[in-house]
């Protein structure tokens, strides 16, 4: 895609290239060259890149199921070490699963760490890709301090403060920042043009308000599974009076607020997709935009199928697959969209 804007770029008329430079400034013919340079190099970045973004979705899935199991205390209050051995004598069950979560976290820290080195030295000065990498290190290590902080503040197994449930929100939105920043560095790094906020009307404000209302309902979905995590429903209609009852625990209470929350914001997200595809009419940004849309779908009926198998652990973590992959996808449509080079070729198409 991107020797074809240059080729286009090179090839048409003096006429349009005032035209993009008129409408967007100088800015945006200094980003062209950074952006087309994918070399054998940064291609084996990218990559690289993608992998890592794969790799980190596997550990924050078997998070999840540290979570769903009550696996949280496997190895005591005892951060880094388990039960306060590197290597713990006494394997259970929980300590396994304990276990091989701090040591895939470990393994994904080390990649996020070879990925800003690698960036650095693949990618000049101000490329994106840098900058994809500097968050995702910054995230990663938040990422890792939140989950240190689970075990030493005792937020783990049958704990059902709002302490607890508070604190796992701020873990959650640190998840999708981290997989945003991961994605943002593979998507730079593939040739995807640097964001520019500014200057695109009504799109930015509507893809922000889409992003701003995934991290929410994500937030309400963190707390709808702590509640379901604590305390299980032997049945749906149970469950359901459970939620509405005056006396029942507020995690339980709560639990309702998610599907609301979700059905708002999957009509934004829908519409968000919608407007983006017709305002860049460009076919990654249609690609995702569909993609966005379908995924949204998929995981309404998820969500659904969650609720009245009253959340079974495999189903929980399909779902929160697809959540994360609806983030994902949303973070990449939004580069797409608002990226300095597909607003380039909009204008260069219009003229
Ligand atoms: C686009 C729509 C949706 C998104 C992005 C979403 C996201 C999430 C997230 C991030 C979690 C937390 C998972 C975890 O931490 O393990 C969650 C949990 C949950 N969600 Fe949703 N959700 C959506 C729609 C729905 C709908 C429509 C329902 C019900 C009708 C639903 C029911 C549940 C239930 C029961 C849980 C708790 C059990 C679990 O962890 O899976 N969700 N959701």
């Amino acid at each position: 895609m991107n020797q074809l804007l240059l080729c286009y770029s090179v090839a048409t008329s003096e006429r349009k290239s005032e035209v993009v430079e008129s409408a967007y400034g100088a800015s945006v013919r200094e980003t062209i060259p950074t952006s087309i340079k994918l070399d054998r190099k940064t291609g084996r970045f990218s990559v690289y890149a993608w992998v890592v973004l794969g790799f980190n979705l596997l550990v924050i899935l078997w998070g999840a199921y540290v979570r769903a199991s009550g696996s949280g205390a496997g190895c005591g209050s005892h951060w880094p070490l388990c039960n306060g051995e590197v290597v713990p004598r006494t394997r259970g069950a929980e300590t396994l699963i304990e276990l091989t979560h701090r040591t895939t976290s470990g393994v994904a820290l080390l990649l996020v760490l070879g990925l800003l080195v690698w960036a650095f030295r693949a990618f000049p000065r101000k490329h994106p890709a840098r900058l994809g990498a500097v968050l995702s290190v910054f995230f990663i290590i938040t990422e890792a301090l939140i989950g240190a902080g689970l075990v030493l503040f005792g937020f783990v197994a049958d704990n059902d403060s709002i302490g607890r449930a508070v604190y796992l929100s701020i873990h959650l939105v640190n998840t999708f920042l981290l997989l945003a920043a991961l994605a943002l560095t593979a998507w730079w790094a593939s040739g995807g043009s640097a964001l520019k906020l500014r200057g695109h009307g009504a799109l930015s404000l509507i893809l922000c308000a889409g992003l701003v209302g995934a991290l929410v309902l994500g937030v309400s979905g963190a707390v709808t599974a702590l509640g379901d995590t604590l305390f299980p429903g032997s049945t749906l209609m149970g469950g359901l009076r459970d939620d509405f009852s005056p006396t029942a625990h507020i995690l339980v209470r709560l639990r309702v607020l998610h599907p609301t929350i979700a059905l708002l914001v999957s009509s934004l997200l829908i519409f968000a997709a919608r407007f983006a595809a017709d305002k860049r009419p460009v076919r990654t940004t249609k690609r995702l935009a569909w993609a966005l849309a379908i995924l949204v779908l998929i995981e309404l009926c998820a969500g659904l199928v969650n609720l009245i198998l009253l959340a079974p652990i495999p189903m929980q973590i399909v779902h929160l697959l697809l959540a994360d992959l609806v983030w994902t996808c949303l973070v990449l449509l939004t580069a797409s969209a608002l990226g300095e080079e597909t607003a380039l070729s909009h204008v260069s198409n219009r003229a």
